[in-house]
């Protein structure tokens, strides 16, 4: 399923695994759009029209063939289903570059991920520059408070001068300029949507980011035209060190907190290309509460997991709990990216990334728990050196379309006790996801479902989605024997 506005540019790549050449067809797609029949990417310009269109996607390749259902839908609502996607922030942080941005486009088409629909691939903090004044003044600044303390702590190691950093941050018509590693960024979207895949960029409402950049307070409009221009596809817009500035604006009469978000969103929305909003704000303010009514299609629910990657599961079971009717088709809570494999020290940027401390399981559990609560399907990672295991771990398709599933379905938390949780996604077709967790971290545990306890009974066939396979028919439920953190996914309740 696919939001799209009407009028607008349409960009999307047929998810297919299987071995290629494969050709592509697609059936009932609405004048404007085209297909190419070897990369299976669909472009083109939507009808002026607000219409629905049922499509039917077929590939062929030596092997044989299959079709696929999809829905496009021309109307106001956008992000129908959660964004999926890599974002630069928990791998590279202020080391990103054009360069690295190249290179997830290469791993996702590559390694698989475009194939079971990873789309966006998102540049966060640090790709706009440092102003000389800015940098000589630090020390000023931080005395003044206006500068985290610590930041330089963070940066050690990291040589402003020498990556080009620092320089006049706008052009003489206001326009901001990318640093030094970003020499060329409408090139670089360029280079992204040629694999039919998204772009992402990053700000914020302040006058500078988190690490102190260059953001966008004040300058909303033209940043917003300048994304856009770039072809940038999602904005992340952070929070960071707009405190004042709020506390500023709330002496204004009846200022609440989405109007802080307001002009940001409307110049967003205002321009001729669908640009996904990811609001940062850690939570704060509720903004599950009032985003939506301003346009915003996704809100952070909470702070960086990659400072506590060990939060996962607590943020999950607040999206399953408290959060869970505002995650819906357009508008998602975001528990923050699933932080995998190797990542860097936010405390110690400049040096290389790290193993996270989670275990196998712990990463299974991580993964799964993001697919079932509708999170935004967003990882964070070194892209550089990926490894085997964790691109398996992240293409399994059926998890993947688990996420993607058109009823968007937060999981219910039918369970936790005796530190065992039992999640239930209901899904379109009418089908169940069941998540068993033995979330005890030493001893195995036998955690038993039975039917009745997803409104079930009776004979069920039993999918078991990590392993991609039938396991047969079962009576009255399941029980299941899991490892230390161990995990359980199953499909019930189909024919
Ligand atoms: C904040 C955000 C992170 C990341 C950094 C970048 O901490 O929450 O996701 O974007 O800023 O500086």
């Amino acid at each position: 399923m696919y939001g799209v506005r009407p009028g607008r540019i349409f960009l999307y790549r047929i998810p297919c695994q299987g071995e290629r050449p494969i050709t592509f067809s697609a059936d009932g797609l609405p004048e404007g759009l085209e297909l190419d029949a070897t990369t299976g990417i669909i472009t083109g310009k939507t009808p002026e029209t607000k219409e629905e269109f049922e499509v039917t996607f077929k590939a062929r390749n030596a092997f044989g063939e299959t079709t696929r259902p999809f829905r496009i839908v021309v109307g106001d609502t956008i992000a129908l289903t959660p964004p999926t996607g890599w974002n630069s922030w928990g791998g590279h942080m202020i080391t990103v570059t054009d360069d690295i941005i190249r290179q997830a486009v290469d791993v996702f088409v590559e390694r698989g991920l475009a194939d079971v629909g990873f789309q966006y691939i998102g540049i966060d903090d640090c790709w706009m520059r440092v102003s000389q004044e800015m940098y000589d003044n630090l020390p000023q600044r931080i005395e003044d408070g206006k500068i985290n303390p610590h930041i330089f702590e963070k940066h050690e190691g990291f040589d402003y001068k020498s990556n080009g950093i620092i320089g006049p941050i706008r052009d003489n018509n206001g326009n901001i300029l990318p640093n030094a590693n970003f020499p060329d960024m409408k090139a670089l979207t360029g280079y992204i949507h040629s694999h039919g895949l998204k772009a992402g960029i990053y700000s914020a409402p302040s006058t500078t980011t988190c690490q102190g950049w260059a953001a966008s307070g004040g300058h909303e409009m033209a940043d917003a035209k300048q994304f856009s221009a770039w072809g940038f596809d999602l904005l992340k817009y952070d929070f960071c060190r707009a405190g004042d500035k709020r506390m500023l604006m709330s002496r204004i009469p009846g200022f609440t907190a989405k109007d802080f978000w307001l002009p940001m969103a409307n110049y967003i929305r205002a321009q001729d290309r669908d640009i996904l909003f990811n609001l940062c704000q850690y939570g704060r303010g509720e903004p599950w509460t009032w985003a939506p009514s301003i346009g915003i299609q996704s809100w952070r629910i909470g702070g960086d997991l990659n400072h506590n990657v060990s939060h996962y599961f607590n943020q999950a079971l607040r999206m399953a709990g408290p959060l869970r009717e505002y995650s819906k088709p357009g508008h998602w809570n975001d528990p923050d990216f699933i932080y995998i494999h190797r990542i860097r020290d936010a405390d110690r940027m400049a040096e290389p990334s790290k193993e996270i401390p989670l275990g196998t399981n712990e990463r299974y559990q991580y993964v799964t728990l993001w697919s079932i609560v509708c999170a935004p399907f967003f990882f964070s990672c070194d892209i550089e050196n990926i490894d085997d295991f964790t691109i398996g771990l992240l293409s399994n398709a059926d998890v993947l379309n688990i996420n993607q599933d058109a009823l968007a379905h937060v999981a219910e938390v039918v369970k936790d006790a005796d530190n065992q949780v039992i999640m239930v996604k209901k899904l379109a077709d009418g089908s169940k996801v069941v998540a068993l967790f033995n979330r005890d971290e030493t001893k195995e545990a036998v955690v038993e479902m039975d039917w009745d306890m997803v409104g079930l009974s009776s004979k069920q066939n039993v999918y078991d989605v990590w392993r991609q396979k039938d396991i047969g028919v079962y009576d009255s439920g399941i029980a299941v024997k899991l490892s230390p953190n161990g995990i359980g996914l199953f499909k019930v309740g189909f024919e």
